[in-house]
């Protein structure tokens, strides 16, 4: 099969029994940015799921752009409008990783690992990014859009990303099916989301934690125009990142940008 060829929005729907992610799902040929289309959705029922097979204005986390190039990644976003608390939205954004690295594991040689908040490694380098915006806060329910970029068969990558970035056909060695991926994705998702629904925020940050590789390691988390140096150690219950600091203090921060170190 040739893996470049555009998405098929049928084989994406074929027997896909979600109960709730991928209740619609509009496939675009190019658009500016699924996160952003997705402000023209939010009267819809949530789990509707907006998929681009390039983006003209693919945006990453601080204000980055995200490599949307056509044919070659998975750029999806979904809507949620969880009746949660404030402390309850890190913890949604978190499941949507854990949903990510699961949907991939059937594809991937080497199994992804999570790097607080929600970044996507394979081999140290990044394999793909969620960026999750929270968009309006009625009484109890909020809008929550979550954005997954995954880099499925880029043979090479330009400029400084040929450094810390990374797909599936470059790590496998062989192109994987963007449209079995997305499935899986979505199925994944439409999985968690209804066990964070059941069960809360705990076991999301237990799983999360299971897939990662950071705690024990020394890294650097920046925020505003402050950075701090630690040893990471673990997530407390709202998903925050507890980081040992130099001073033998444990401080959990709610947001900030990590490296690792070593
Ligand atoms: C990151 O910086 O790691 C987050 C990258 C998120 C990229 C995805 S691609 C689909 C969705 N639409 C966007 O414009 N961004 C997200």
């Amino acid at each position: 099969m040739d893996f470049m060829q555009p998405l098929s929005a049928s084989r994406i729907k074929k027997n896909l029994n979600t109960s709730l992610i991928g209740s619609e799902i509009l496939v675009f040929d190019e658009i500016d940015s699924t996160n952003d289309r997705m402000r023209s959705y939010f009267d819809r029922k949530e789990g509707i799921v907006i998929i681009a097979d390039s983006q003209t204005k693919g945006k990453g986390r601080f204000g980055r752009s995200w490599l949307s190039s056509k044919g070659v990644g998975i750029y999806l976003s979904t809507l949620l409008k969880p009746k949660a608390p404030p402390q309850q939205l890190s913890p949604i954004a978190l499941m949507a990783g854990v949903a990510s690295v699961l949907a991939l594991d059937g594809f991937s040689k080497i199994k992804p690992t999570l790097k607080w908040p929600n970044d996507i490694l394979v081999n140290g380098k990044k394999l793909g990014g969620l960026l999750c915006e929270c968009c309006l806060s009625g009484d109890d329910s909020k809008i929550l859009i979550i954005g997954i970029g995954i880099n499925v068969n880029h043979a090479e990558f330009p400029g400084d990303l040929a450094q810390t970035a990374t797909s599936l056909r470059m790590e496998n060695g062989a192109p994987a099916d963007r449209v079995a991926i997305i499935r899986s994705l979505i199925a994944h998702l439409d999985r968690e989301y209804a066990s964070f629904i059941l069960e809360g925020a705990l076991p999301v940050v237990k799983k999360w934690s299971d897939r990662t590789t950071m705690f024990g390691k020394t890294v650097n988390l920046t925020r505003g125009g402050t950075a701090v140096r630690g040893t990471a150690t673990k997530l407390d219950e709202q998903g925050r990142l507890g980081i040992l600091t130099e001073k033998n203090e444990e401080v959990f921060f709610d947001s900030g940008e990590v490296t690792l170190m070593e």
